[in-house]
C-alpha cells in the first residue's frame, strides 16, 4: 500500500498545490504493477469530499497545519471515513512512512498523533440548525456554493441536487466515421471493458480507466456528456457555425450526423482552435472548417449566412463539478461578469442567423442567471427571435416555455441548459 499512497499523495499535491489535473496526472502516472483503483478510488475521493475532511480534521487541530500537513491528514481522514478495508494501523504507519521520507520530516509527530486521534474518531455531522454549515459538510460542497444554489432553489430542491450520485461510468460516444456500433460493443466485450447502454444507440456507459488505455480504440469513441449529443442532435441545415467551439465536441458531432453540411468552427484562442483541427482530425471529420476569432465582434462575412449557429458560450462550468471536483478546491469561483459575455455573444451572432435559422444556445450551468435570464434579455432586445421547444430526445429535463435544463437528480445527466432560438423575421 505505500506506494499507492505515495503516488496518490504526490498527485494530489500537484492538483491542490500546482494546478495540475487530476485525470491528466492519473493517466501520466497509470502502472498496472500496482492497484491503480486504490490511487484513482483516494485522489478522486479526497477531491470529491475535500469539505468534509477539512471539517473533520478541524476537530483535532488547534491551529491550520501547512498545507501538506493537511494534504496527509485528509488522505488518513478519507481512508478512515470511506475504505473500511485498510486498518488504522496500517495506514496511519504508512501515511507516517511517507511523511518521515519527504520534506515534511519535521511534522512527522503533529502527524502520527494527528492520525491516530482520526483514526479512532467517529464523524459527527454539523447540526441542521445552520443549513449552510449542514449542507456543505454532508455533501462536501464550499459554503458559498450551497448558499448560491440556496439562494436560487429551494431546500428540498438543493438537497436532492447535492445528494444525487452521478453514475461512476463515462459516457462515451462511438465515432461512426471510424467503427460501427456494433464492432466496438463487441470489441469491449472482448477486452472485458464494463459497460452499460446509453439512451442513445451511438454511445455507452463505460469504465474509462479501462477503455482510455487501449490504444487500439483511439478515434473509435470520444468523452461526451449526453446533453452535449443532445446540442449537435438539435442541429442541422447546410451551414453551420459553432461560435465557442473548442475542443469541438458539439462542432464534430454537428459535422457527423450533418454530412453534407459544412461547419465553420471558432474559437477566440489559437491555441484551442488547433484543438478543434486536432479532434476533428483523430474522429476522421471533414466539412469542418476552423477560425480563430472573437464571438463578441461582428464579422461581415457571416451576416445572414447560417441555418444554425450554436453557442455553447463560456459559463460557470457548475453543473459539472460531479464529473469534476477539482473545480470547487482551490477557489471561490467568480461569474458575475459571465451572464454580460453571454448575452453580448448572443447578441452578434444573431445577425449571423438566416431568415427561418436558429441558435441553440447551451451552457453547462444551472444558475437562472446564465441560462433563462440571458435568454430572456436577448429576446427582449431580438423581437424577431422566439423561442422553439428544445427536443430532449426524451431524456428528463425541466421545461421553462421550451427551454430546457437538465439536473443530475431529474436527468441522470451533468448539469446543463440548452435553448433553441429561432429567426422568424
Ligand atoms: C464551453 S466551451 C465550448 C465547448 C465546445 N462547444 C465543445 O463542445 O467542445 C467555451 C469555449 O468558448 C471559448 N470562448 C471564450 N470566449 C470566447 C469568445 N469571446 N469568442 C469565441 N470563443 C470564446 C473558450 O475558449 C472555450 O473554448
Amino acid at each position: 500500500m505505500n506506494k499507492e499512497l505515495n503516488l496518490a499523495f504526490n498527485i494530489l499535491n500537484n492538483v491542490y498545490f500546482n494546478g495540475a489535473y487530476a485525470s491528466i496526472e492519473l493517466n501520466k502516472n497509470f502502472s498496472d504493477s500496482i492497484n491503480f483503483n486504490l490511487v484513482t478510488k483516494i485522489v478522486y475521493g479526497v477531491m470529491d469530499q475535500d469539505v468534509k475532511l477539512e471539517y473533520f480534521i478541524s476537530q483535532f487541530v488547534k491551529k491550520q497545519p501547512k498545507k501538506q500537513v493537511k494534504l496527509i491528514l485528509k488522505i488518513g481522514a478519507y481512508i478512515k471515513l470511506e475504505l473500511n478495508s485498510i486498518p488504522n494501523f496500517a495506514y496511519v504507519f504508512e501515511l507516517v512512512e511517507i511523511a518521515k521520507h519527504s520534506k515534511l520530516k519535521p511534522y512527522v509527530s503533529f502527524i502520527n498523533a494527528t492520525l491516530k486521534k482520526i483514526s479512532v474518531s467517529n464523524f459527527v455531522y454539523p447540526n441542521k440548525f445552520d443549513k449552510f454549515k449542514y449542507y456543505s459538510v454532508t455533501y462536501s460542497k464550499p459554503i458559498w456554493f450551497v448558499k448560491l444554489l440556496l439562494n436560487n432553489f429551494d431546500e428540498s430542491f438543493v438537497e436532492n441536487y447535492l445528494s444525487y450520485n452521478l453514475s461512476t461510468k463515462t459516457h462515451v460516444r462511438i465515432n461512426t466515421q471510424k467503427t460501427t456500433i456494433s464492432n466496438f460493443l463487441s470489441t469491449l466485450q472482448t477486452l472485458k471493458i464494463d459497460f452499460t447502454p446509453s439512451v442513445f444507440t451511438d454511445a455507452v456507459w463505460v469504465d474509462y480507466s479501462k477503455l482510455v488505455r487501449e490504444k487500439s480504440l483511439n478515434g473509435c469513441y470520444t468523452p461526451q456528456g449526453i446533453p452535449s449529443m443532445i446540442v449537435s442532435k438539435n442541429c442541422g441545415g447546410k451551414n453551420i457555425l459553432d461560435s465557442c467551439s473548442a475542443p469541438g465536441g458539439k462542432a464534430v458531432y454537428v459535422a457527423t450526423l450533418n454530412p453534407k453540411s459544412s461547419v465553420i468552427a471558432c474559437d477566440v484562442y489559437a491555441h484551442r482552435v488547433k484543438l478543434i483541427e486536432e479532434y476533428a482530425s483523430n474522429m476522421g471529420v471533414k466539412n469542418i472548417k476552423t477560425m480563430e476569432h472573437d464571438a463578441t465582434l461582428f464579422n461581415p462575412e457571416f451576416e445572414n449566412k447560417f441555418d444554425c449557429v450554436i453557442l455553447d458560450v463560456p459559463c460557470s462550468g457548475l453543473g459539472v463539478i460531479n464529473k469534476k471536483p477539482d473545480i470547487l478546491i482551490n477557489n471561490e469561483l467568480k461569474f458575475d461578469s459571465l451572464p454580460t459575455l453571454q448575452l453580448q455573444i448572443l447578441n452578434n451572432n444573431a445577425k449571423y442567423v438566416k431568415k427561418g435559422g436558429f441558435i441553440i444556445y447551451s451552457t453547462c450551468t444551472i444558475l437562472p442567471q446564465e441560462n433563462e435570464d440571458v435568454v430572456n434579455k436577448f429576446l427582449k432586445l431580438n423581437k424577431n427571435f422566439k423561442i422553439e421547444p428544445v427536443n430532449t430526445f426524451n431524456v428528463n429535463a425541466l421545461d421553462n416555455f421550451g427551454l430546457k435544463t437538465f439536473y443530475p437528480h431529474i436527468s441522470q445527466t451533468e448539469g446543463f441548459f440548452i435553448g433553441k432560438l429561432v429567426r422568424y423575421e
